[in-house]
């Protein structure tokens, strides 16, 4: 779908959407095309008492007569003091889909705001393409088979606004962060015979040509680290792990060689997880493709922060494992020497995660001496149980940190929900035969006990663990992500380094 900005002029094809505010009253721009049309947008607003002008309502109606278009689609806004970059993200989602299920081919949207609303009129032109542009996402190079009908027919989309070049410009930040969102939303969806270990490293690698240093650390040199907590995970696959550091070199704070203390991200890679040993049930076990998430999450922010030159120094940091069973897997019993120099009792094998993230988070704190280090990692079903698939569990051992993240999360509609951190939790993990255990006596608690688990392999850096294995992947559409990967993160930290980062 191709997306411009235009100055506002009578459309000749297509559908034309204009808004209209709680109450039903209208905005210049449908005031207008009610004037041209001799009033069908009246009447056909009083043919429906039922649509009130409300946040997410839409009415289509056949294209009045003396227009050349194919429908006049009237969006409610809900109340204008209301109106904020999200209600216009939201919409322009909600458009995509409404007209693609009617197979339009063209669209125009022409909503302009009125004097003393919240938001101005390039931002309203930039968040609806903002939108518009996450929600036409698609995975689909696996059908061969796709009906016309199957397909997306948008294939433009004309935002009219009084200042286009203005928009156009604005729009180029949200651009680069849509890309970078598909980007780890392609990732995730990647079946896991495409996306495994070596192949996700060498997605990775891609970053090279923004200006990312790559490093992808192989078995051999994990071997010689002591990674055996990452390195037990894999043992039982074919397809060896790796581990890949990313690290964006953006600050303009310390000079040209700066080497300033880096935020760093750390993601759990597993790009199968069958539970090894302590295998998973077969019902939904396909769902497992997608254990790499916090992982994709981390490539896909790296790649917008590069992208977009974002002036902070930052390191990635992704462990990538398949987590299979056979006769060389892990067992229930195995005792591993972390790279901490921690021992780790495996008394599950399908608590593997917190295994990677173990070495890979002692690996990150012990090289870069980072400012701050938040993990991303589908750890836990029970943060399902918990958060449902509204929000992510977050767990920190610093307050700030904590406060930024839950700030930014709500800036861009990815929310997170804090969960805490305690002594009695920790006492949980406590092994009869090891420094620790990586599960606890029963269910309960269990996305806290993995985050201590956690937090046994972090020092004093103020660290913040994201578990967002209700998030990370979605059975139903919402107004801008479709139904599948959702790269729930990406927007969240890029946001949260642009907001409290970036303004040395
Ligand atoms: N990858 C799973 C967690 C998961 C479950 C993510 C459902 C998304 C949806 C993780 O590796 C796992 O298996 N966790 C176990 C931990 C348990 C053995 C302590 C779980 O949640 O059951
Ligand atoms: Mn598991
Ligand atoms: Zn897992």
């Amino acid at each position: 779908m191709r997306i411009s900005f235009a100055k506002p002029g009578q459309p000749r094809s297509g559908a034309v959407i204009v808004g209209v505010w709680e109450e039903a009253v209208l905005t210049p721009a449908a005031r207008r095309l009610d004037e041209t049309t001799d009033g069908a947008i009246m009447r056909a607003l009083s043919a429906a008492p039922r649509f009130k002008g409300k946040k997410d309502e839409l009415l289509p109606i056949v294209g009045p007569a003396n227009l050349a278009v194919s429908r006049v689609v009237l969006a409610g806004l809900g109340k204008s003091d209301l109106a904020n970059a999200r209600l216009f993200q939201q919409l322009g989602g909600n458009l995509v889909a409404h007209l693609n299920s009617a197979g339009e081919r063209e669209a125009t949207i022409a909503i302009d705001v009125d004097e003393g609303v919240p938001i101005d009129q390039t931002e309203v032109a930039v968040q609806l393409a903002f939108g518009a542009r996450l929600r036409a996402y698609r995975f689909d190079k696996y059908k061969t088979k796709q009906k016309p009908e199957e397909k997306a027919s948008l294939d433009h989309l004309t935002v009219a606004t009084a200042a286009p070049d203005a928009a156009k410009l604005a729009y180029e930040p949200l651009d680069k962060t849509a890309s970078a969102v598909f980007f780890s939303r392609d990732l995730v969806s990647e079946p896991p015979n495409v996306i495994y270990p070596e192949t996700l490293a060498a997605q990775a690698g891609t970053l090279a040509s923004l200006g990312v240093a790559i490093e992808i650390l192989d078995e051999k040199k994990m071997q010689k680290l002591g990674m055996n907590a990452l390195l037990g995970v894999g043992q039982g696959s074919t397809r060896p792990p790796r581990l890949v550091v990313m690290e964006w070199h953006g600050s303009t704070a310390g000079g040209s060689d700066n080497r300033s203390s880096p935020l760093a991200f750390i993601g759990k890679g597993v790009t199968f997880d069958t539970g090894g040993i302590s295998i998973k049930p077969a019902a939904g076990m396909g769902d497992m493709k997608w254990d790499m998430a916090g992982s994709a999450v981390v490539i896909g922010l790296m790649q917008l922060l590069a992208a977009r030159k974002a002036k902070v120094n930052a390191v990635g940091v992704v462990g990538l494992v398949e987590n299979m069973p056979s006769g060389t897997a892990q067992r229930p019993g195995d005792i591993v020497t972390s790279m901490s120099g921690q021992t780790i009792e495996i008394l599950n094998t399908d608590a593997e995660g917190r295994l990677v993230l173990a070495d890979a988070l002692w690996y990150c704190q012990d090289r870069y001496k980072p400012r701050l280090m938040i993990d991303l990692a589908t750890l836990t079903g029970a943060v399902v149980v918990a958060l449902g698939h509204h929000r992510a569990g977050l767990f920190s051992n610093n307050d700030e940190l904590a406060g930024r993240l839950i700030a930014a999360g709500e800036a861009v509609g990815e929310e997170v929900w804090r969960l805490p951190l305690d002594e009695s939790y920790d006492r949980e993990i406590d092994s009869d035969a090891a420094d620790v255990k990586n599960i606890g006596s029963g269910r309960a608690g269990g996305s806290i006990l993995g985050a201590q688990f956690l937090q046994r392999f972090v020092n004093d850096v103020p660290w913040a663990h994201l578990d967002i294995a209700g998030m990370a992947w979605s059975n139903k559409d919402s107004a801008t992500v479709p139904k599948g990967a959702t790269a729930f993160g990406v927007r969240l930290l890029d946001q949260f380094v642009a907001q409290y980062y970036e303004r040395e």
